[in-house]
């Protein structure tokens, strides 16, 4: 029997590693599939109602790292997996995303000699001011198997000189998770819990250090949502970076923004289906949009996910107040493409992961 460990540490690992979890289960002759926590996101909003909503089991190993610099953030997760591999002796490790877990993972691992694989490899911004794109293309470069969620990823990996044979385009696991829980979400009352009516409210997400840490920026943003709440309301769950740096902007927030804590992700999932249209600055809600045909309006000026934007339902838009009206606008007259679901988002990505490991490590 041999042993593979998943890691997770921030909210949009869960969902990635989920379906792989349940993929394994298929194998269970020749692999141990166990998940390892690596706490980078600790509060119950951000990491535990994932476990419950997602059907995972317990974490077997949980580090606790928690909040900190990115230097410390990291250093502390390479230190407790170090710890891990040693203890569990791992035949294989697969870390998912771009999030600061995924390269102290991946380092850590690759360095030990054992093989180790990036789920949703290959995507890039072309931003290097992102702290994602560093982990994406600092994990890209080391680890041994890299299986990919979009064409463009395999033409980044292939521009980057990775061989053919370590590269795989696979799906999306993070729309696998969202084909399980759908029919969860369609029986969710969150919409009805909130007072709102499908299809006549937007749903908005904000945490991106670019739009949230600068305080003129993020009051930019709220004025913007303001304008926009006139016409319908909007939800906004409030992701705790945000939570700190509005707290200091001291801003009258108006009555059709509904503030509320971070969701659960079938909640979420709930809210997201039924909104006239989500305004976001996530990478990972990009996708689900596109997958559940909702408009999306991306307050960026760069996508490392460019097929929700190419046949999708995603548009990016600069991050300023005529930016965004002007897409909400072009909404509102009925003008955003309905899209489509790129290639192999089917729901059995992971299934295609844990059958390729299994043949190229039993
Ligand atoms: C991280 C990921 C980002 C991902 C996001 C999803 C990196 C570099 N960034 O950003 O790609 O889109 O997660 O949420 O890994 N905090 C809490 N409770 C928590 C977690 C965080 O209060 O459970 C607060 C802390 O004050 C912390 C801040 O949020 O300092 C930021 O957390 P951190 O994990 O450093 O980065 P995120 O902004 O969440």
């Amino acid at each position: 029997m041999k042993r593979i460990l998943s890691v997770v540490g921030a909210r949009p690992n869960f969902m990635k590693v989920a379906p792989i979890h349940r993929a394994f289960a298929q194998y269970a002759e020749t692999w141990e599939h166990h998940i390892v926590h690596t706490g980078q996101h600790y509060d119950a909003a951000m990491s535990d109602a994932f476990f419950s909503d997602l059907d995972m089991p317990h974490p077997s190993w949980f580090l606790g790292v928690g909040s900190g610099s990115h230097a410390e953030q990291t250093a502390r997760v390479m230190t407790g997996f170090a710890q891990v591999c040693m203890e569990a002796k791992p035949d294989y490790v697969i870390v998912v995303g771009d999030v600061n877990s995924t390269i102290a993972c991946a380092l850590v691992s690759v360095k030990l000699g054992i093989p180790t694989a990036h789920v949703e490899a290959g995507l890039r911004s072309g931003d290097r001011s992102m702290p994602e794109e560093i982990n994406r293309m600092a994990t890209d470069a080391i680890v041994d198997e890299l299986f990919v969620t979009e064409e463009s990823g395999m033409k980044h990996l292939r521009n980057e000189g990775v061989a053919d044979h370590r590269m795989h385009f696979v799906g999306n696991t993070m729309i696998d998770s969202l084909h399980y829980a759908l029919p969860k979400a369609v029986k969710s009352t969150i919409v009805h819990d909130l007072v709102l009516k499908q299809g006549k409210y937007a749903l908005v997400t904000m945490h991106r250090p670019s739009n949230v840490d600068d305080p003129e920026q993020l009051r930019m943003l709220i004025d913007v949502l303001t304008t926009v709440a006139i016409t319908q309301p909007l939800v906004f769950p409030v992701h705790p970076r945000t939570r700190k740096s509005l707290a200091t902007l001291a801003m009258e927030i108006p009555e059709g923004i509904l503030m509320v804590d971070p969701m659960g992700y079938v909640d979420f999932l709930a809210l997201m289906r039924s909104a006239s249209f989500v305004l976001t600055d996530s990478g990972g809600i990009q996708e689900e949009t596109t997958a559940l045909g909702v408009p999306c309006i991306t307050a960026r000026t760069t996508t490392e996910r460019p097929v929700t934007v190419e046949i999708g339902t995603n548009v990016l838009v600069e991050p300023t107040k005529t930016g965004i009206l002007g897409a909400v606008n072009r909404i509102h007259l009925g003008e955003m493409h309905r899209g489509q679901i790129p290639p192999l988002w089917d729901g059995h990505a992971s299934e295609r992961i844990a059958s390729i490991i299994t043949s190229h490590y039993s």
